[in-house]
């Protein structure tokens, strides 16, 4: 499973990069807006740093807004997925772009038909946002197993990218389920790191061999 951090945070990119743990960085405009700093340079940073996909969001509407400013994304780097919002303008973008050779992430998919139809036209990912399902009253993780499902009866070549992660255990679920991208944001990705118990039994090595030690003053390993 390939691992996104969802975020415009130039220091969590850092962070999780130096761990080997970042695959790819899916922004949108709401997460650069709690950025300090010029945003165009923001985007530029990040798509240096990260070798994988960066996926960079258009903030048109309408077909011509969103192909230039695909354009204009794409020159900041090769890496660079055009995240695109699921309506009808948009999906005629996926197209012209893959025509072009420029990948696509259709965003804001909230079911499976709308993942269906983002992938007939030629998206390169989908982004399901299951957290904000949930926070709607449905079971997000439900729409994850039927594109899964979909997908695979009709071999799309598009994969599923998780979106709006909320907690480690979407992430369990999705990985289960076969998604082959989730998107956490960085305090996620942390929670799925730590374990009260790694601690509480790193604290026993350690005071454990404080004893040793004393009992070995000359001991070198
Ligand atoms: C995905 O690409 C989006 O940026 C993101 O996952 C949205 O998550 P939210 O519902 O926490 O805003």
């Amino acid at each position: 499973m390939k691992i996104f951090l969802d975020t415009a945070n130039i220091e969590s990119i850092k962070k999780y990069n130096d761990m080997g743990l970042v695959d790819g960085i899916t922004t949108n405009p709401t997460l650069l807006s709690k950025e300090k700093g010029n945003p165009a340079e923001i985007m530029r940073e990040i798509v240096k740093i990260v070798k994988g996909p960066v996926s960079l969001e258009v903030i048109g509407t309408t077909m011509e807004e969103m192909v230039n400013e695909a354009h204009g994304l794409k020159k900041y780097g090769q890496n660079v997925v055009v995240k695109i919002p699921m309506i009808p303008d948009g999906l005629k973008v996926v197209k012209k772009l893959k025509e072009e050779g420029i990948q696509t992430n259709v965003t804001l998919i909230f079911s499976a038909n709308q993942a269906l139809l983002a992938a007939k036209a030629g998206a390169a990912y989908v982004s399901p946002f299951i957290g904000r399902l949930d926070d709607a009253g449905h079971e997000g993780m439900t729409i994850i197993s039927e594109i899964v499902q979909i997908f695979k009866n009709y071999q799309f070549n598009t994969d599923v990218l998780v979106a709006s992660i909320r907690h480690p255990l979407h992430v369990t679920e999705a990985g289960k389920i076969g998604a082959q991208v989730v998107t956490l944001p960085p305090d996620i990705l942390g929670k799925m790191i730590s374990h009260p118990l790694t601690d509480k039994g790193l604290s026993a090595f350690l005071s454990d061999w404080e004893k040793v030690k004393k009992e070995n003053p000359n001991l070198v390993i």
